[in-house]
């Protein structure tokens, strides 16, 4: 084992020299995730690692939080294998406890960009997060695409320079209206657009390629996301997958599409927002018959859950629905042409 430790630490100065070159400080964390590579788990030959990266696991820490059926997936290697590999990169990344202090300055490093309403950001803490995913689900026109416009442009007033991911599932993304929404806030519309990276998901298995995809705008290209948007993250489940015998598939794939926009927003400290539509549930008497598509799946792996609604004379409304550490409340706003405004 000895031996081994110092041989890999050359590689790592050599490696984290190369990270601070074109990283910011903040992320040490990213740095300790980069500091092996795959050829230090044990019996994974040049071939392996080829089949591994094909399928996007380029570093330890993939592999670290991949199950063994998406090894298995990915490189047909038997289970006692994937196993094994999982155990050592676990292993070798320190992934164990960390204690309640560092937890609390790491959460020092959130951002949380502005919606631009005062009551729409004290509900959720002072803005949207990252490290976390964030949903709005609500019924149609009720803001869920403003709201990542107006996010993809105020992100650019916070952090300038940063970049923005727009993933498009219903051809709805407007330059138009970035344009107008950055005029708003004293910004130069053509570096505004110039950030936001726009594409367009024409399926399913497209819509989840593109969120992995995510990853190599940071890693090759080194750009500094902040903010991605999936507009809509259900739409096109719903529509590929029909009927009750497809259920648990389609469940399935949520919750993996899920999981590697929350795993991308944890490694590189970057808000997801993703919209989300409902249906009705003809069943409900009482109350509320309005349920967000992909039930409890979207909702679990949702950091903070926000439900949209239409309020009075024109105005939205947003509800906090299950979020981490805040209380359950309301907040009303006006969509308007420069943004949103508080009532
Ligand atoms: P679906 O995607 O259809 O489910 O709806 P959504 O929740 O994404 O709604 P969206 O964000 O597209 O909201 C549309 C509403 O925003 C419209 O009904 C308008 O009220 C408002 N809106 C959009 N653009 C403008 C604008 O430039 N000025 C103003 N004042 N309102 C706008
Ligand atoms: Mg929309």
């Amino acid at each position: 084992m000895e031996p081994k430790t110092v041989q890999n630490d050359s590689k790592k100065t050599l490696i984290k020299n190369d990270k601070i070159n074109n990283s910011k400080e903040d992320n040490e964390e990213k740095q300790t995730i980069k500091e092996k590579t795959l050829s230090d788990l044990p019996g994974v030959g040049p071939a392996t690692i080829e089949k591994l990266e094909a399928v996007g696991y380029n570093d330890l820490m993939s592999v670290a939080v991949a199950t063994p059926g998406e090894l298995i997936d990915a490189t047909g290697m038997v289970q006692a294998a994937a196993k094994k590999i999982i155990a050592t990169a676990r292993a070798s990344l320190e992934m164990g406890f960390e204690s309640g202090e560092d937890i609390l300055k790491k959460r020092e490093l959130v951002i949380k960009i502005s919606t631009g309403s005062k009551a729409f950001d004290a509900l959720v803490g002072g803005g949207f997060e990252s490290g976390a995913l964030t949903e709005c689900y609500g019924e149609f026109g009720s803001g869920k695409t403003q709201i990542g416009h107006i996010l993809a442009v105020n992100c650019q007033k916070q952090f300038p320079g940063s970049t923005v991911v727009y993933i498009d599932t219903e051809n709805t993304f407007r330059p138009e209206r970035i344009e107008q929404l950055a005029k708003s806030v004293g910004l130069d519309p053509m570096d505004v657009l110039k950030n936001i990276k726009v594409a367009k998901a024409f399926n399913t298995d497209h819509q989840m390629l593109l969120g992995e995809k995510v990853e190599d705008l940071i890693k090759k290209q080194g750009l500094d996301v902040k903010l991605v948007i999936v507009d809509s993250l259900t739409a096109h489940f719903r529509a590929e997958y029909i009927g009750r015998s497809t259920l648990a598939e389609r469940q399935q794939k949520i919750n993996r599409h899920m999981r590697d926009l929350s795993k991308l927003s944890q490694m590189y400290n970057l808000c997801v927002y993703v919209t989300n539509q409902v249906m009705s549930r003809p069943d409900m008497f009482f109350g509320d018959p309005t349920v967000p598509i992909g039930g409890h799946i979207v909702g679990h792996a949702s950091t903070f859950r926000i439900y949209l609604r239409k309020g009075k004379k024109g105005s939205r409304v947003a509800k906090l629905v299950d979020s981490p550490s805040l209380p359950e409340g309301e907040a009303s706003f006006y969509l308007e042409t420069s943004g949103l405004k508080d009532i």
